[in-house]
């Protein structure tokens, strides 16, 4: 069966609260819901997303999630799909929504209450414990719920569906692996866990920070199955200089060539430019960056000068 998404579906998350609407139109009158709605002729659901969030919340998200797929039968409108998506989202400020009264709740009650859209209670809690993305198909008949089946997301579902293909951001594949400079695929959750939780230089470093570092910079991203899985980015002129920074790969997915790559599209990147000049600090990874980017120790640090200040 082959899945073309007409809608998108979004959970919006600030601290530990998820962005609910509760429906004032069918279909799920009257129940609380997610935001999204059409995907519009012509639009990627991930563009879709981003337009639907904006318009009902005020939301400029730029990284959307994508979490998995929806399918129904014998509901109140005919078969189709839904694209899911999760985003986070900085401050608690929203706009007010003409289709519905939005606020926010608690992520469990989100998963359980009686006056949600009851399938979302099948998926949400799978999506919010991090699971990768599934299929979630769901059988009515006469208005109620009566068969969910949980599924691995379709072979034949092409996952670059999501994304708009853009012939200037380099794209490789290699099995499962996408690496991409497309800053829209940037799971922000992932980088904010690993900065700010596993890596050793940036573990202070705050949401606002990170968000503020991402925009400013070119950022490469390896992702399996959709699901981020390495990243670095480059601080550049684009023109004489870049600074690599932030690489990491997810520890599940260390030791396969993941760092070198990400090393050499980073180094790929900087020759097609025609940087003459990069820059790394590195704890202990010395030999990565020598091997696979060509860089060396600088031979005259005197040279060097650094301005440094307490976190701020
Ligand atoms: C460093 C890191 C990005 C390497 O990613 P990876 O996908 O496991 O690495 P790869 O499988 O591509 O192989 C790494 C190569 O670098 C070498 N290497 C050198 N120092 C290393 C280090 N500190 N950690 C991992 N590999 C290192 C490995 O030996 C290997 O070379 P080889 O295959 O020729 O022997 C990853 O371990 C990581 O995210 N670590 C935590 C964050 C971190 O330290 N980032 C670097 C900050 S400068």
């Amino acid at each position: 069966m082959t899945i073309n998404p007409g809608f998108t579906l979004c959970f919006l998350l600030h601290d530990d609260q998820v962005l609910m609407l509760h429906r004032n139109f069918p279909p799920n009158q009257g129940l609380w819901n997610g935001v999204g709605g059409h995907i519009e002729p012509g639009e990627t659901p991930r563009k879709a997303v981003i337009r639907e969030v904006k318009e009902e919340t005020g939301y400029e998200i730029d990284a959307p999630q994508f979490e998995g797929l929806l399918t129904w039968d014998g509901f109140e409108i005919p078969p189709g799909g839904i694209a899911i998506f999760t985003a986070q989202v900085s401050h608690p400020n929203f706009i007010t929504n003409h289709e519905g009264v939005l606020a926010w709740k608690p992520k469990d009650w989100a998963c359980s209450a009686p006056e949600v859209v009851d399938n979302i209670h099948v998926f949400l809690p799978k999506i919010l414990a991090g699971e990768h993305p599934q299929h979630f198909h769901f059988s009515y008949e006469a208005g109620v719920r009566i068969k969910d089946v949980i599924s691995e997301i379709p072979k034949d579902f092409d996952m670059e569906k999501i994304f708009e293909p853009d012939d200037n951001l380099q794209e490789e594949k290699r099995g499962d692996f996408i690496l991409s400079f497309d800053k829209e695929r940037l799971q922000l959750d992932v980088i904010e866990d690993f900065l700010s939780k596993q890596s050793y230089w940036a573990e202070r470093r705050p949401l606002e920070k990170i968000i503020r570092s991402v925009q400013n910079a070119v950022c490469l991203g390896i992702y399996h199955l959709g699901k981020q899985v390495a990243f670095a980015r480059l601080v550049t002129d684009q023109a004489t200089f870049a600074w690599l920074a932030d690489v990491f790969v997810h520890q599940d997915f260390r030791g396969q060539g993941l760092g070198k790559w990400l090393v050499e599209a980073a180094c790929k990147f900087s020759d097609q430019h025609g940087i003459n000049d990069m820059l790394l600090a590195t704890r202990d990874a010395q030999q990565l960056y020598q091997r696979y980017g060509g860089f060396s120790p600088i031979e005259d640090p005197a040279k060097w000068m650094r301005r440094m200040k307490a976190d701020q």
